[in-house]
């Protein structure tokens, strides 16, 4: 059974994994992320596309027979450019989450928070314009949320408030759809719908890329529907870390992450 490749620049892209593994519970998946060279987010084009390369080339090491880009950072950025070099489909966040978001709203004004990089490629804005011209987008980079995030402070006063003031120009332009543009995010889920209200629809990237990539896989025949699945995890540093944090992103911990130092 050729497993499914999935990278990310760190730990955030087991809010994808968590959610390929509950949609697609009898495939084999490598993961890879890139602990060494974290945060993308804040990294040049030219790099980002660089590294995501690496990243591609160690997991078709392992044979996978289709990748998912579990990082925002890297979909806005890289995917574009990176899908010309290999022939193993290569699926990414942005297109699934843009498509779900355009569905959402109803007064077609729609929000995107994300990193700087990935607010800066105006990624999310392009691809909602090819659904529906007519949605206006208002995009802003929470550049925080993703520290809070990985030192565990997923609520309480000090991240309220600065989730108030990422958030009041999303409020102020009256979105009733919000796109949580980046892996973590999942996890200031309860925080960030509490600061914009229980009308506006949150869109989680992460569940609508498992959406798409269970739709490919079947289309291209190469859905596994028995068996039992093996997950494996690799990454470029700190394997101790991300297991740590493992268990707050995908709900368990994870033992046998292995360290590669050749990416
Ligand atoms: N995984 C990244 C994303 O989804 C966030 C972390 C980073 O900056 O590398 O954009």
């Amino acid at each position: 059974m050729r497993p499914i490749g999935v990278f990310d620049s760190g730990v955030g892209g087991l809010t994808v994994v968590k959610e390929l593994i509950r949609q697609l519970p009898n495939e084999n998946i490598v993961y890879f992320g890139d602990t060494a060279r974290v945060p993308y987010g804040i990294k040049s084009k030219e790099t980002v596309i660089r590294f995501s390369i690496e990243n591609i080339l160690f997991l078709l090491k392992h044979d996978v027979k289709f990748i998912c880009v579990a990082c925002n950072t890297v979909s806005s950025f890289a995917l574009p450019e990176i899908k010309h070099h290999f022939r193993v489909p290569i699926v990414g966040v942005i297109t699934p989450g843009a498509r779900e978001a355009v569905y959402a709203t109803r007064n077609k004004r729609v929000g995107v928070i994300g990193t700087k990089g990935t607010i800066k490629s105006r990624a999310y804005e392009n691809e909602i314009r090819q659904f529906d011209p007519a949605v206006k987008v208002t995009a802003i980079a929470c550049p925080l949320f993703v520290p809070f995030v990985e030192e565990g402070w997923l609520g309480g006063e000090v991240v309220t408030s600065v989730v108030r003031y990422y958030l009041k120009p999303l409020k102020e332009a009256g979105v009733d759809t919000l796109i949580l543009g980046c892996t973590h995010y999942p996890l200031l889920k309860s925080v960030i719908q509490e600061v914009m209200g229980k009308k506006v629809t949150l869109i989680d990237s992460a569940k609508q890329v498992a959406v798409e990539v269970q739709e490919i896989l079947s289309n291209e025949g190469l859905l596994n529907k028995k068996g039992k699945a093996r997950h494996e995890f690799f990454v470029s540093d700190n394997p101790e870390w991300f297991s740590n944090l493992a268990r707050r992103f995908l709900g368990r911990p994870l033992r046998n992450v292995k360290k590669v130092t050749n990416v």
